[in-house]
């Protein structure tokens, strides 16, 4: 079995790449991705010169690029995970966003069809539901929550979705697509909420949090996530959607709370600044249909995943270190500088 996974070279597409070498040592790895000033080739060093690993630097939103490597590999499954992810930056500059996160699902759709695959995975988010108010903690989402999108990253996530089951009904494309609600583990770019705030608790920096604090998000260790991933794609029916989420809410509050207290550091690091537009309030996942179609389950409970997680980012200083000393000091400049 060959199997292309894209955007590899960042967070979660790397995680998935180890996960995957382990289950299924005898499938071959084809790693694609653009390298973003999210994607990071260092962290694929354990797997590099692995024989049955191979990297390749292209653009999914690059017909000509991708025709060419399926044309070459002719990859029996794909699995989609290279996105520019990040809500913040999507507010500042959309453009982007729709290039690779709608054009390139579509460019890696087609090159799917011209080609034949047994499967074509999409790795979306729960963010395509919009939110959920705080005063309602009876609701969840579930795969039959109407699309509700409120940030152009959600936006962008939510017409790839479209664009899957578009291929699926009129071509009879065998896709499955997963909306996973937020993770978190080694290798997150520290411009994400909890690298964010380890990075500026360890350096004394201050800990920008929007607004209140109050919003929350439902966090899955990101081990939970590749093997809700590796199921979908091994026993998922094709034109499915899964929710993958493990009812771990947590105000972003309490998190910060968290990090500064496993680190031994003062609360007097944690200052509240200007909201992020559209914000949205609550996420929370209903997953009883992954569990009940597929038996998943997350076996990491939040509190000893954010340790193993705050162990990480001690022991690999040097692996998020050469990012927050690079350009992403100009991003935090611009991003936080005036807020
Ligand atoms: P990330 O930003 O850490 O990594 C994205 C990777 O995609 C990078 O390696 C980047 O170089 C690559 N990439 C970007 N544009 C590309 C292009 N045009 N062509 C090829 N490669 C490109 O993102 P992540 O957090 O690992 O998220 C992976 C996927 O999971 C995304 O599709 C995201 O929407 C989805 N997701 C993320 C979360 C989360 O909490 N991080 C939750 C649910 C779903
Ligand atoms: P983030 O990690 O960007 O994920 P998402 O927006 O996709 O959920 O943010 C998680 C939450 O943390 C979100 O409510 C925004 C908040 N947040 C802060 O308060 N401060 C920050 O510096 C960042 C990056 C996020």
């Amino acid at each position: 079995m060959k199997m292309m996974v894209t955007g590899g070279a960042g967070f979660i597409g790397s995680n998935f790449i180890f996960y995957e070498q382990e289950k299924h040592p005898e499938y071959q790895i084809i790693c694609l991705d653009k390298l973003t000033y999210a994607g990071n080739l260092a962290t694929l060093d354990p797997v590099m010169h692995e024989e049955n690993f191979k990297f390749i630097k292209a653009d999914i939103a690059d017909r000509e690029a991708v025709y060419e490597i399926f044309e070459t590999e002719h990859p029996d499954i794909v699995v989609n995970f290279a996105a520019e992810s990040h809500v913040d930056r999507s507010i500042e500059d959309p453009g982007i966003f729709l290039t690779t996160n709608v054009m390139g699902t579509q460019v890696l759709l087609d090159a799917c069809r011209r080609y034949g695959v047994l499967r074509y995975h999409q790795v979306s988010t729960d963010e395509v539901y919009g939110d959920l108010p705080l005063d309602r903690p009876d609701l969840f989402f579930t795969e039959q929550t109407p699309l509700h999108t409120s940030s152009p990253y959600s936006a962008s996530k939510a017409s790839a979705d479209l664009l899957c089951n578009a291929y699926h009904r009129t071509y009879g494309l065998p896709i499955t697509i997963s909306r996973c609600s937020n993770n978190y583990g080694p290798y997150q770019f520290p411009e994400k909420l909890i690298p964010l705030m380890i990075a500026n608790a360890l350096a004394d920096k201050p800990l920008p949090v929007y607004g209140e604090g109050l919003n929350v998000r439902d966090w899955l260790y990101v081990e939970d996530h590749c093997a809700a991933i590796d199921l979908i794609i091994h026993n998922g029916q094709t034109g499915q959607v899964y929710n993958i989420g493990g009812h771990n809410e947590m105000r972003n509050i309490d998190i910060v709370k968290i990090i500064l207290e496993q680190l031994g550091k003062p609360e007097s690091l944690i200052t509240h600044v200007k909201d992020r537009k559209g914000h949205d309030m609550r996420y929370a996942i209903d997953p009883s249909f992954i569990h009940e179609e597929l038996g998943w389950l997350p076996q990491t409970k939040f509190r000893d995943g954010i340790k193993k997680t705050i162990q990480w980012y001690l022991e690999n200083r040097s692996w998020w270190g050469n990012i927050v000393n690079g350009e992403y000091q100009t991003y935090y400049e611009r991003m936080y500088g005036n807020r």
